[in-house]
């Protein structure tokens, strides 16, 4: 399987007449070789040759026999010691990569991704070393998710989705939003997630007006609406899922607004397809909050791709025009968001298919009654 995907690279550089790729320790490079790190200070750099060679990994000392045990693909290992620094060994890599001499060579690199640090390094082992951003090219690469990234994605929803229902059926009326936090990032670990995907939010009553809330010791009160946001990590893929739910009867405005979020959400979901577009399944979604005159209340895009990381492209969002491809996985995820006074939002994963689309969230999305 990896061994395939560092294939797909190889040409794609080749494409684009890059003589190479310098990695960060990050999903880019877990994606191609299995490899995962924690992001440190300690040089690790992975440098792959459009010949085709295994790629080079700079790695510090401590971190070899591990990398060895765990890559899918085959590595050529280059490791340091803290005592002698990693200038060596980086040399020898880039004379193994790109040959003895790599005087002016264009290599594409994370420019999201890499530090000043790594930077120098290279531009100190290669002469007028020349760069190239690597993000659209890797972007492009990791869009379409492979039969087992998929069934990785599935379970971290299934796992998502049984901690928000236990999460939902212990929330009461006085807790605070931190308190219902905690159960749910409980839940998500009970579940058997490695982890969340990212940290998550319980914004209510006003608070959720608010899409970037952070928790806070408020208690939940009476007619409140509940924004819960949350995802689960499996085998290092992601679920994202947002449910709104309401404390004892939520009254009429709240009613009206998680309504025609609902109603978008489904319009959304409804317009993806292969060959639709991010700008034509925002729209989709955009239509009906803004013919239910709250267009100026759904403050961000309707949607963003997600897998080895919870914000990947592709962009559900006006201007990007590129025709979705089946095995593409992206949310859909229109709000509303009343300044002040509350908000809604419903949170959908959906995978392009082969002749539509598919929610692999399968939450009931009617408007719970919770708490009381
Ligand atoms: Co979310
Ligand atoms: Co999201």
């Amino acid at each position: 399987m990896h061994p395939r995907r560092l294939q797909r690279l190889i040409e794609a550089l080749r494409d684009q007449q890059l003589d190479g790729l310098a990695l960060m320790p990050d999903a880019n490079l877990a994606y191609l070789s299995g490899l995962s790190f924690h992001p440190g200070k300690r040089l690790t750099l992975a440098l792959v040759s459009a010949d085709g060679a295994p790629p080079c990994l700079v790695l510090p000392a401590l971190e070899h026999g591990r990398a060895q045990a765990a890559t899918h693909i085959p590595m050529r290992y280059f490791p340091w010691h803290d005592a002698e620094g990693s200038t060596t060994a980086l040399a020898a890599a880039v004379a193994a990569a790109f040959g003895l001499n790599a005087h002016g060579r264009v290599l594409a690199v994370e420019y999201t991704a890499m530090r000043v640090m790594e930077l120098r390094a290279l531009e100190a082992a290669i002469p007028d070393l020349r760069t190239r951003d690597a993000t659209p090219l890797l972007a492009d690469l990791r869009m379409v998710k492979d039969a087992a990234e998929l069934a990785a994605i599935e379970q971290a929803v299934r796992i998502v989705e049984s901690a928000l229902e236990r999460t939902i059926a212990q929330i009461r009326l006085g807790m605070t939003e931190r308190q219902v936090s905690r159960l749910c990032s409980e839940a998500i670990l009970a579940a058997g997630a490695e982890g969340e995907s990212f940290e998550n939010i319980v914004a209510a009553g006003p608070n959720a007006a608010n899409p970037h809330h952070s928790n806070s010791d408020r208690p939940l009160q009476p007619g409140d609406l509940v924004i819960l946001d949350c995802g689960a990590r499996y085998q290092g893929y992601i679920s994202d899922i947002t449910r709104t739910v309401a404390i004892g009867e939520p009254g009429e405005t709240a009613r009206r607004i998680y309504d025609l979020v609902l109603r978008a959400n489904e319009a959304g979901r409804a317009a993806a397809r292969p060959g639709a577009s991010g700008a034509a399944i925002d729209a989709a979604a955009r239509a009906v909050i803004e013919q239910g005159g709250y267009g100026e209340y759904f403050i961000h895009r309707t949607g963003h791709g997600f897998g080895l990381e919870t914000h990947e492209p592709p962009n559900i969002v006006a201007g990007n025009d590129e025709p979705l491809r089946p095995g593409t996985t992206f949310t859909v995820e229109p709000g509303i968001y009343l300044p002040g006074v509350t908000g809604a939002r419903i949170e959908d994963d959906v995978v392009i298919t082969a002749d539509g689309a598919r929610s692999l969230t399968t939450f009931g999305r009617e408007l719970r009654i919770v708490g009381e």
